[in-house]
């Protein structure tokens, strides 16, 4: 049986290198078998690859083709989940089953809708055996609160354990889901930042995690100084072992505290670059940010939530105006993306600014 797939085709040489990087940002069709003739090898993917996804390809590969050319299915389809919990769950419940999970290495984390928690350990069950890769399966039991941005989480199915690696774009890092805030669906922003980060910058990571935007950076560019900040001793603490995992050891300092205390206290007027991910509080932040970044300016990576009426020239407005009473100025947006929606009518956005 074959079926039409949109595809990237490529020179067989490159064929190897090519499946590794779409493998590591995750659009390989695994329905598919990849294909080859004398020249080229046509890799299914799943979707036509986004403005940063197809930099990030470019990087490695200069010559590839985006088509749609049709492909033989694999002997054995990944089963979908529907398909297994058929005879465990109501059939009028299957239309409620999440259309989505989120991995954090070999963790899977789902949303169980109210209707479905009765039936949550089948549902578990069945993602250990769909997602061989998983070992162990929690559901979300609750919002992100707190100044740590943590979440409650249930043990479902498989390894009772909070504890993994998550590898991204080719970073490691070893984190606790139950201890420290972790969202793989920022991965297509932690690689954007990083790209960015010019060769000798110091840059001010000031809610930093574990590291998913230190770590890279200071991959792409080992004479650049990252201080990485965090108020989450746990944060630091995994931000410490993925420095050692990622044999950064040179270049990034962490700092557990709170960020206007540490910028007051010592990182005045230094950084080239500030990162601000933190989008819950991040506007009672601007001003020490401002503070932080050196006399002839620099540029801040912000982030912040969006609550539809609000439009985002208004938090551009509001942005502007906060760094203004902070005596610096906007210079110019170089970027300015709604990149995800995290709610109905809530929506992460994200700046890049120069400010002088
Ligand atoms: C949304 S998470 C972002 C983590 C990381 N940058 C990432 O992309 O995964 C925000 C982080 O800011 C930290 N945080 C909250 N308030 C803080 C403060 N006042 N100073 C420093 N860090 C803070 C939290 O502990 C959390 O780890």
């Amino acid at each position: 049986m074959s079926e039409d797939s949109i595809c990237i085709e490529v020179n067989t040489k490159l064929g190897e290198l090519t499946i590794r990087l779409l493998n590591k940002i995750g659009i390989v069709n695994k329905k598919f078998k990849i294909k080859k003739n004398q020249n080229s090898l046509y890799v299914p993917i799943i979707h036509k690859p986004n403005e940063s996804e197809l930099e990030f390809l470019k990087k490695s590969i200069s010559d590839f083709q985006i088509l749609i050319t049709s492909f033989s299915l694999k002997k054995n389809p990944i089963k979908k989940i529907d398909d297994l919990l058929d005879n465990q769950i109501p059939k009028h419940l299957l239309k409620s089953l999440p259309q989505s999970m989120d991995f954090v290495g070999d963790i899977a984390i789902i949303e169980i809708p109210f209707e479905l928690k009765k039936y949550s350990e089948f549902l578990a069950r069945a993602v250990l055996k769909i997602h061989k890769n998983v070992k162990t399966v929690l559901s979300k039991s609750g919002p992100i609160t707190g100044n740590y941005r943590l979440r409650s989480l249930k043990f479902l199915a498989g390894e009772n354990r909070t504890q993994t690696i998550h590898i991204e774009f080719g970073c490691k890092y070893y984190l606790d889901i139950a201890k420290v805030y972790f969202s793989p669906r920022l991965s297509q922003e932690h690689n954007r930042v990083a790209s960015l980060v010019g060769r000798d910058e110091v840059v001010l990571d000031l809610f930093a995690g574990v590291g998913p935007f230190s770590i890279p950076i200071a991959k792409n560019n080992p004479e650049a100084r990252i201080i990485s900040v965090d108020l989450n001793p746990d944060a630091i603490e995994f931000l410490k072992k993925n420095i050692r995992l990622n044999r950064v050891d040179n270049n990034i300092i962490p700092f557990v505290g709170d960020a206007r205390q540490l910028i007051n206290k010592n990182l005045v007027g230094l950084a080239d670059r500030v990162i601000m991910n933190l989008p819950e509080t991040a506007k009672e932040f601007i001003d020490v940010a401002c503070k932080a970044i050196k006399p002839r300016g620099g540029i801040i990576h912000y982030y912040e939530f969006m609550r539809i009426p609000d439009s985002i020239e208004k938090v551009k407005h509001r942005f502007s105006k906060r760094v203004q009473q902070a005596g610096r100025i906007v210079d110019r947006f170089l970027f300015v993306k709604n990149i995800r929606e995290i709610a109905p009518f809530r929506y992460q956005i994200a700046f890049d600014v120069i400010i002088h």
